[in-house]
């Protein structure tokens, strides 16, 4: 069985102190068991936050991570420094750094491999603009997204990744993709991993889907085949609806 996964992109939002507020709200909370639930708060929280949730299940995570190992980068995080602090993901291509930072996929591989290196999971992120979802372009730009992105690794160092669907026009626009959008693209990912690397890699990895999922679009989002569920941005800044949608399995 695939791992059932909620995690919060927190994104550049809060102060410390309302960070610590919402984690300890989360740390108290009633979520199935058989839920990963994953907060990704900006780097310079992230210390404080894991120290937070110790006595519990929640795990933490990074946004982003430079793609050198250390050295002279002023203003870089290393993953190995994450690591350091206690994160156990990073997200690696999010649509806010590939359209905003110009990431392309050639850097994405290097933060995908920082991340393994450092026994880290990453969240690999791929979707398509609403003018590529127009043009009927949506499938090659994923595909093309998922094979210079992530195809370079092998089939052990796939099964310790994440993969999130997150289509550009559905996030923090309160549109939604419909089922059908969602589950398609996920069955076409959970396809080309199948072509790649065999059927029982792409049957054990977790596809997330992220854009607009909220308290109440989750149940339904969660329930498709191939979703195996959220990357959440706007709703997991507060606990009840993170909480919430944790529950919508
Ligand atoms: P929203 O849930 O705010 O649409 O953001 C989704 C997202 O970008 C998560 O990474």
């Amino acid at each position: 069985m695939r791992d059932k996964i909620v995690a919060g992109n927190w994104k550049m939002n809060k102060k410390l102190e309302e960070a610590l507020q919402l984690v300890k709200e989360l740390a108290v909370s009633e979520i199935d068991s058989s839920i990963k639930m994953i907060v990704i708060p900006p780097f310079p929280f992230i210390h404080s936050v894991v120290n937070n949730v110790e006595n519990s299940t929640i795990k933490v995570g990074a946004q982003n991570c430079a793609i050198q190992a250390s050295g002279a980068y002023t203003g870089e995080v290393a993953a190995a420094m994450l690591k350091s602090v206690g994160a156990s993901y990073i997200i690696v291509g999010h649509s806010e750094r590939r359209l905003y930072f110009n990431e392309n996929n050639s850097e994405l591989v290097e933060k995908v491999n920082q991340s393994l290196k450092n026994d880290l999971t990453p969240i690999y992120c791929c979707g398509e603009l609403l003018e590529e979802r127009e043009s009927n372009n949506h499938f090659k730009v994923v595909e093309s997204q998922i094979n210079e992105g992530l195809f370079h690794l092998s089939k052990e160092e796939l099964l310790k990744s994440v993969i999130a669907y997150e289509p550009v026009w559905a996030i923090g626009t309160g549109v939604t993709a419909s089922s059908e959008q969602a589950q398609e693209m996920h069955a076409f990912i959970r396809g080309l991993i199948a072509q790649k690397y065999g059927q029982e890699t792409a049957g054990a990895i977790s596809i997330l889907y992220g854009g607009s999922c909220n308290p109440k679009n989750a149940k339904e989002l969660f329930a498709l085949p191939d979703v195996d569920g959220g990357l959440i941005g706007g709703a997991s800044l507060k606990s009840d609806d993170f909480v919430a949608i944790a529950n919508s399995f």
